[in-house]
């Protein structure tokens, strides 16, 4: 990977081994957009000049002949020379709203430079560029990164008011550009609401324009900070598709909309919607990194390219390796109603079952019995744990467990001694304080609030022998207003943000040896801005095998496998859906992620327990690795064939693991195959099924990849378990591909 200056022509090219980005600067300042996409040499650059017939009357000193609005640019600021499209950066400065930045200086930086207060990826190869407006005296840094791992681009902007007056910012989002489409172009969004996270929905990008967006203070369930910009004949495995990913947590919006001319402006940051930033003299905003992924092979390499930047960049390099811990969670088992023989005949029945972590979730402190009281208030309800937390956690790790717990830092019962004694923690305007949950959320934004909770935290864990936390968030932000902001209170939902990455930032870089998992509601902050703290996160509290073959597959077209905490719960039917779906089925789906468990073992029948036991192990042999490090492919979408398939391949080609779900069962089916991914042509492969590893075949991987599998045909009923995947509905299975040892089938 390289960033080139090419200075005859003023333009930088930014390239790896498949990708360049390339822009010029424009005689007059400007910063043109030239191409992104499969990488391209550095010669005839004038074929690249992108003109139009324009009608425009707004004459630019761009060119004389041609006004802005036509050019394909790098940065669009608001109100200049009749630029019409979405901007980018919107300033108010005394009243002037017109922004003029033009180019003054560029770097090629040694090393990434963090950004202040928030998370950002690692290494790569940055650009910064100096935009400057003369008049209103703005300066503004803009940083592009490139890897050689992924077909990332990321893209950021710092402010900095040169005045010595204070100025407004009032939209600044942190990357812009504009695409020239080869074909009609679709975006692909990810909806959805608790239990129903990430659901994939397609439109047409045209003249109307496409935005995703929140105004909920968090990243959401409802929308997810993603978005897939793809021909219209763009599959999993060709034509282009191109995703942007943010790296924040807090509002924000992605937009993409057609222009006169058939170009589309991408657009991605913080919402504007509900947002300004006051700077006063010589003061810097930074905005959040968005990732750009180009992709000229479909969806698949767009999602991997991700990955390898995640795994790689983001995710606390201490744990993006390890192993993760094989939890039993005791939250669907008993909910809040537990004590502690209870808890004792929880974790004795782990012993042996290959379960490496207890966690203990809500309801463990001052009287939280229902979710009506009590969050804020830490301290070890001695009614339910009358030895103390200590005592559980010593039985836990006597057992030859690792200790996990709930915590859900950043709320305030109504209900709690913390609300009495601080009832201006809690966000709420002069007029409405609405409850969520029975519960407010606590306001960030100042200081003393982050500092109760990093002292909390780190409290415990310096006085517990804690393994591992879940950090819950329950409910959105409302109302928002903050004393101390007074009318800056469109920055509440940013500095709210800024607060929570600081706290995070505090309590767990100083407790490096334990391992932190985000959750909101399940998945409703599942985004790459808390990625960079919790290198897993729970993806729903939806469990039932069928949604989370939806759920947890399109979480993993952007964000890493082993980032996404996958459980196998006791219900059938199921706690959230009422459906009926094996053990084998259940925990198909439940390997294709970060696995554990969430039920009472003490309350299984002798052959569930057998069963589970050996479901881990099996795990443990194939899955673990793999989904820490192994490229994933996905085979088959629920939505689209009543079959899911995802796959994964370690990087060597050696081993592969598949799992499979059917939807709803179909007598005298249609031949269903899939079509497993990145096997080495010429070498042997074992395909084994299930957790008993029986062999079905041994077939070259170009059999395998070309011919496919049949699925409807295992010999899988006289498996123990009864189920084969032609025989009733949502039933699953795994497959293993074991490359054998120096062998080909047939030579060439
Ligand atoms: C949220 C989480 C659950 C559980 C409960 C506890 O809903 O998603 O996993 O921890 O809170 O209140």
């Amino acid at each position: 990977m390289h960033i080139i200056f090419d200075k005859n022509s003023k333009t930088f090219f930014l390239e790896n081994k498949e990708i360049s980005y390339v822009f010029k600067i424009e005689e007059s300042g400007f910063l043109r957009h030239l191409y992104w996409g499969k990488r391209i040499s550095r010669d005839s650059l004038n074929h690249l000049d992108y003109f139009t017939e324009s009608q425009s009357v707004f004459l630019g000193d761009m060119d004389r002949m041609h006004p802005i609005e036509e050019y394909p640019l790098e940065l669009g600021s608001f109100g200049n020379r009749g630029d019409y499209r979405e901007s980018s950066i919107s300033i108010n400065n005394l009243g002037h709203r017109t922004l003029d930045l033009r180019y003054k200086s560029h770097k090629i930086l040694s090393e990434k430079p963090e950004i202040d207060g928030m998370p950002s990826l690692r290494d790569g190869k940055t650009l910064k560029i100096t935009m400057f407006d003369n008049v209103n005296k703005i300066k503004v840094d803009v940083f592009y990164t490139i890897y050689d791992d992924s077909n990332a681009i990321a893209r950021r902007m710092e402010i900095v008011n040169l005045n010595d007056h204070e100025i407004k910012i009032e939209k600044a989002f942190s990357a812009c550009v504009d695409i020239i489409p080869k074909e009609n172009m679709q975006a692909i969004t990810f909806h959805g609401a608790w239990l129903r996270e990430r659901m994939q929905e397609k439109n047409d990008i045209t003249h109307a324009g496409i935005e995703i967006s929140s105004t909920r203070g968090v990243s959401s369930a409802q929308t997810n900070p993603s978005m897939i910009i793809a021909g219209a004949n763009t599959t999993m495995y060709q034509g282009t598709a191109i995703g942007i990913n943010l790296i924040y947590s807090g509002d924000f919006a992605i937009k993409a909309k057609q222009d006169q001319y058939g170009r589309i402006r991408l657009t991605a940051g913080i919402n504007d919607e509900d947002f300004d930033w006051t700077l006063k003299k010589n003061e810097k905003f930074s905005t959040p990194e968005a990732v750009f992924v180009y992709s000229c092979n479909g969806i698949n390499a767009m999602s991997q390219s991700f990955h390898n930047l995640y795994r790689n960049h983001l995710i606390n390099s201490d744990w993006v390796k390890k192993s993760r811990p094989i939890i039993c969670n005791n939250w669907e088992a008993t909910g809040v109603d537990f004590n502690e023989k209870k808890l004792m005949r929880f974790i004795d029945s782990l012993k042996g079952s290959g379960v490496d972590t207890f966690v203990l979730d809500d309801g463990w402190f001052l009287g939280r019995n229902s979710d009506s009281s009590s969050l804020g208030d830490w301290i070890v309800d001695k009614k339910k744990l009358p030895r103390g937390l200590e005592f559980i956690i010593e039985y836990t790790h006597k057992a030859g467990l690792k200790f996990g717990l709930w915590f859900e830092p950043e709320m305030i019962s109504k209900n709690s001694l913390l609300y009495q004694h601080h009832p201006d923690w809690a966000i709420k305007s002069n007029t409405i304080a609405s409850e969520g949950r029975n519960q407010y959320v606590l306001d960030l934004s100042k200081n003393e609030v982050c500092d109760f909770v990093i002292d909390t935290i780190n409290k415990y864990l310096d006085t517990y022998k804690i393994n591992y936390i879940k950090w819950d968030m329950n409910r959105y932000l409302t109302e928002s207003f903050s004393s101390e902001l007074g009318t800056r209170s469109k920055e509440h939902h940013h500095r709210y943000n800024l607060g929570l990455y600081k706290v995070l930032d505090a309590v767990i870089k100083t407790h490096p040896d334990v391992f932190f998992e985000g959750c909101a509601s399940g998945g409703a902050r599942f985004d790459a801005g808390m990625l960079a703290f919790f290198p897993q996160i729970w993806a729903s509290d939806n469990s039932d095998a069928y949604s989370r073959s939806i759920i947890q597959t399109h979480t993993s077209l952007f964000y890493p496998l082993s980032s996404i905490d996958c459980h196998v719960t006791t219900g059938t039917p199921n706690m959230q859906t009422g459906r009926m779906s094996d053990l084998t089925a259940r925990f198909s789906v439940a390997s294709m992620g970060s696995f554990g468990c969430e039920m009472d073992f003490s309350k299984l029948s002798d052959e569930d327990k057998r069963n589970i036991r050996e479901f881990i192990a099996f795990y443990k042999k194939y899955f673990q690795t793999l989904v820490l490090s192994g490229d994933t492919y996905i085979l088959s979408q629920m939505n689209d064939n009543n079959l899911w398939a995802q796959q994964i391949v370690s990087k060597d080609k050696a081993l592969s693991a598949i799992s499979i779900l059917q939807g709803l069962n179909k007598p005298i089916p249609e031949e269903k195959r899939i079509y497993p991914q990145g096997l080495v042509a010429s070498a042997c492969y074992r395909i084994m099924v299930g957790k008993q590893e029986k062999l079905l075949a041994k077939l070259r991987g170009d059999t395998i990849m070309n011919a496919g599998i049949n699925v409807n045909n295992w010999p899988l009923r006289s498996d123990p378990n009864g189920i084969g995947l032609n025989f009733g509905d949502f039933v699953g299975q795994t497959l293993i591909l074991e490359q054998e040892e120096n062998e080909t089938i047939e030579k060439d």
